[in-house]
């Protein structure tokens, strides 16, 4: 089985090859390098000893699509090309609407004229919005609050209006909650270019002194010490989800699920245990809210668990340990 892999060379897509390459999948990657770095594949190739096709391209690129789906025999994609940076979505809307759903767009007409009808997309905790009842089901209202989640309930509609044009159609919506972590190799993980938005690659540069001090945006809200809550999940779990969610599209029906551990920890709680786990002390100040941020949000994992007989088994203590393994081991990133 060959698997076309959209933004491979990503966080999330580069840990996700790593399995299906061990798995004993052909992988062939699709990148156009906007927020990843090339070393990353021979990181992946001398993790799992397997050799991968790579094409430097752009998933709007269509007749480029085709000609990779068919070239490779691809049977099934996964889907993370996209941009995610919330504050920057906000600034540059017109960016991730072409970006990520013209993107999907053109990724589902290049698969329909090949005939491959089997894809995972990479969707997000954010298209439930401010939560209504915790912790969050699958069947929770949908809504968003910046331009970067509305891309992602937008392309969720678009291919629920697909799917039910074309039911012969195989399609995994996956909404990850809070990534983080990285491979017990400390040979991939998160590099994110400039300064770091999510909390997890923050707290590591500190660690490493690249960054002066973590600001804690908020400890005012209604949780057990003032600070956000949210559901980390290492990002290895998140890969295996990908796994068995492709393995799963094969014998049963379209899918919908979260991929979250279902625990909810908070900033001070991240603070205090990537210090026990690192032996570094992390300086930070207590700044006021970033604007858009939520108080609490974590997953039900049931259905995940139920529908892939799939669970988070990586634990805060290796999603620290293995975030800070990474960042001690490559200061500077891929660079
Ligand atoms: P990432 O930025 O590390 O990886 C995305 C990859 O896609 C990068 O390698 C980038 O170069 C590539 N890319 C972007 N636009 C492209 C295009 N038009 N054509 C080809 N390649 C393109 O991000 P990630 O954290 O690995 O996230 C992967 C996916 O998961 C994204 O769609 C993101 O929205 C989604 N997601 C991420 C998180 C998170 O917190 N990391 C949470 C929920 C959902
Ligand atoms: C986590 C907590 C912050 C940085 C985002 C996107 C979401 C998804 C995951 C793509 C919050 C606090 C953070 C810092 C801080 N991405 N924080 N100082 O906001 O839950 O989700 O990434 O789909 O769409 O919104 O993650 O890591 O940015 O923040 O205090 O320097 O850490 O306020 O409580 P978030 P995050």
């Amino acid at each position: 089985m060959t698997i076309l892999v959209t933004g491979g060379a990503g966080y999330i897509g580069s840990h996700t090859c790593v399995e299906l390459l061990s798995a004993g999948f052909e992988v062939i990657i699709l990148d156009n390098f906007v927020n990843s770095h090339p070393e990353v594949i021979s990181r992946i190739e001398k993790i799992t000893g397997k050799g991968l096709a790579v094409i430097n391209g752009d998933v709007r690129d269509q007749a480029l699509v085709e000609e990779c789906l068919k070239k490779y025999s691809c049977t099934a994609v996964m889907h993370f090309a996209g941009l995610k940076a919330v504050g920057d979505s906000v600034k540059n809307p017109l960016a991730y609407y072409d970006n990520n759903f013209v993107g999907t767009h053109r990724l589902l007409l290049a698969m329909q004229n090949c005939g491959v009808e089997k894809i995972v997309f990479s969707s997000s905790a954010t298209v439930y919005g401010e939560p209504q009842y915790l912790p969050i089901t699958e069947d929770h209202p949908l809504t968003a609050t910046n331009p970067y989640g509305r891309s992602k309930l937008f392309i969720e509609e678009m291919l629920r209006d697909f799917h039910h044009a074309n039911p012969s159609w195989k399609i995994a919506l996956l909404r990850y909650f809070n990534p983080a972590g990285a491979h017990e190799s400390g040979l991939i993980g998160e590099d994110p270019m400039g300064l770091p938005n999510n909390l997890m690659p923050y707290i590591a540069q500190v660690a490493t002194g690249r960054r002066e001090y973590l600001s804690i945006w908020g400890n005012d809200y209604a949780t057990h010490d003032g600070t956000g809550v949210r559901d980390y999940i290492h990002v290895v779990d998140l890969a295996l989800g990908h796994l068995k969610a492709l393995q799963q599209l094969n014998s049963s029906k379209s899918l919908c699920l979260n991929l979250g551990a279902g625990i909810g920890y908070s900033v001070l709680d991240i603070v205090h245990t990537f210090e026990k786990t690192s032996g570094k002390k992390i300086p930070y100040q207590i700044d006021k809210r970033r604007f858009g941020d939520i108080a609490v949000c974590y997953a039900d994992p049931t259905l995940a668990r139920e529908s892939l007989d799939w669970v988070a088994r990586r634990d805060l203590v290796a999603i620290c340990k293995d975030h800070w393994r990474w960042q001690k081991q490559n200061p500077e990133g891929y660079a």
